[in-house]
């Protein structure tokens, strides 16, 4: 079989900021900002993404360009030994990943749905939170969890230049044309101001009192919001035809999530500050409830709801069809399966493990918390040390490809690969296992004995 490449540069790029802008820009994003202090965080997060992210981005997408192979072939080509095998951790991750954020995206879709038809004019905190409780769990919530699942698998089934291409197309122009609307819309509110300065002075008294909690914060949202850890930069990066510009390519892509992911925050604070809202009250229920109670407020609350749940439901589907690709092209290169019924599989597949999520909100915790703390940080740690250390020569050679006069700056880039990316993402799984140890001892285990 003839593996697919993209049509043009604009669909790869496209293609991973698509993936890159979704769950983790819109909903996790100014919600761990306004927990971790607002501005301050900012602030260290933007010096994540420079300094950590843009290294790693391109450490996924050397490995994926010179092998041409899905993720778990493409390590089992260059490396030997134990590592022939640590690709198989993506599958892991990817299943359980999607299993979730198919879950939080219908709740989005449903939400936009309900704007449609019913308004968010609701009595109070109260009911927003009786109407976060019906739509996270039961039968809207399964409902709204498989056609979702269905969008992605027919997106993905109908390949990457016909499916994927396409639909990043005009994805994430719509995102970026919705996004800005709502942020003109958000700067004429009265209680912009105050937005503003909250989310844009930063006050250092907080970074230096913080940051033990800040630092590890910000690692976690940078890695998580360019899509790495699981092999997805690797596997789009692997549809490239030609040695382009690597380093530009993932310049346009960090800089365009990251200017997203800021823009995101100058929509929501002005909204929960023109309701009144405290925006350090998080969870995953939370955004939905004060957001909610924010439309419910602010004159045009309705139509600004449909489009914001719209927006983030378009959003969370171009992040969505780069998980699914990434087992999708595992199944296509390696047991030569058709792309059809492979995206049906795992789909379907992926769409029962989603299932408890529906029944009791505690398995969302059990696997974003896995996922998200754990199994992206481990997978951003092996590649890491894989390029760093193990195949730093065919790395550097790669990233020179399409680069006139790379020169120091490639042994520039496998430096800070090899330790301080090293490091910091230890502490991150260090703190994240620790994190999840918590939540199985604790709450889970509360909850099991419960039964
Ligand atoms: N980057 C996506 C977001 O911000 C999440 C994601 C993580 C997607 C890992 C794919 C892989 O929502």
């Amino acid at each position: 079989m003839v593996r697919e490449t993209w049509a043009t540069r604009a669909g790869f790029i496209l293609a991973a900021v698509g993936s890159a802008v979704g769950l983790g820009n819109i909903w996790r994003f100014p919600f761990i900002t306004g927990q971790e202090g607002g501005a301050a965080f900012l602030l260290v997060y933007l010096g994540f993404v420079a300094l950590i992210g843009f290294p790693a981005i391109l450490v996924e997408f050397v490995i994926g360009r010179y092998t041409k192979l899905n993720p778990v072939g493409a390590i089992r080509e260059l490396g030997s030994g134990a590592w022939k095998y640590v690709g198989w951790l993506f599958v892991v991750t990817g299943f359980v990943i999607l299993s979730y954020y198919s879950v939080v995206a219908g709740w989005f879709l449903r939400y936009t749905l309900i704007g449609i038809t019913d308004g968010y004019a609701l009595a109070g905190p109260g009911e927003a939170e009786a109407l976060f409780g019906g739509v996270a769990t039961g039968l809207d919530s399964l409902l709204f969890h498989a056609v979702f699942m269905a969008l992605v698998i027919g997106i993905i089934a109908a390949g990457v230049r016909q499916g994927i291409e396409v639909g990043v197309k005009l994805m994430v122009p719509a995102i970026i044309a919705l996004l800005l609307g709502l942020a003109a819309y958000g700067s004429t509110l009265d209680a912009s101001s105050a937005a503003y300065g909250y989310y844009l002075s930063p006050d250092f008294g907080v970074i230096a009192a913080n940051w033990q909690s800040i630092l590890p914060a910000a690692a976690g949202q940078a890695f998580f919001t360019l899509s790495l850890g699981m092999g997805v930069m690797i596997t789009y990066a692997s549809y490239l035809g030609e040695d382009r510009n690597l380093a530009s390519d993932a310049g346009v892509i960090v800089t365009l999530d990251t200017l997203i992911a800021v823009i995101v925050g100058f929509v929501v604070f002005p909204f929960l500050f023109a309701a009144g809202l405290d925006p350090g009250a998080g969870g995953a229920g939370e955004i939905f409830v004060s957001l909610t109670s924010a439309f419910a407020e602010i004159s045009g609350g309705r139509i600004l709801g449909i489009v914001f749940f719209g927006m983030v439901g378009i959003a969370a589907l171009s992040s969505a069809i780069s998980i699914l690709e990434v087992l999708v092209s595992y199944l296509i290169d390696e047991l030569d399966v058709a792309r059809v019924p492979a995206a049906a599989a795992v789909g379907v597949a992926i769409f029962l493990l989603g299932v408890p999520v529906t029944v009791d909100l505690i398995f969302l915790d059990l696997f974003d918390k896995l996922a998200d703390g754990v199994l992206l940080v481990l997978g951003s740690l092996l590649l890491a040390l894989f390029v760093g250390w193990v195949v730093p020569d065919v790395a550097r050679e790669e990233l020179s490809k399409g680069i006139s006069g790379l020169g120091g700056l490639g042994d520039a880039w496998i430096w800070v690969v090899r330790i301080p990316i090293v490091i910091v993402v230890l502490v991150s799984l260090y703190l994240g296992v620790v994190d999840y140890a918590g939540f199985l001892t604790g709450d889970f285990a509360d909850w099991l004995a419960a039964r």
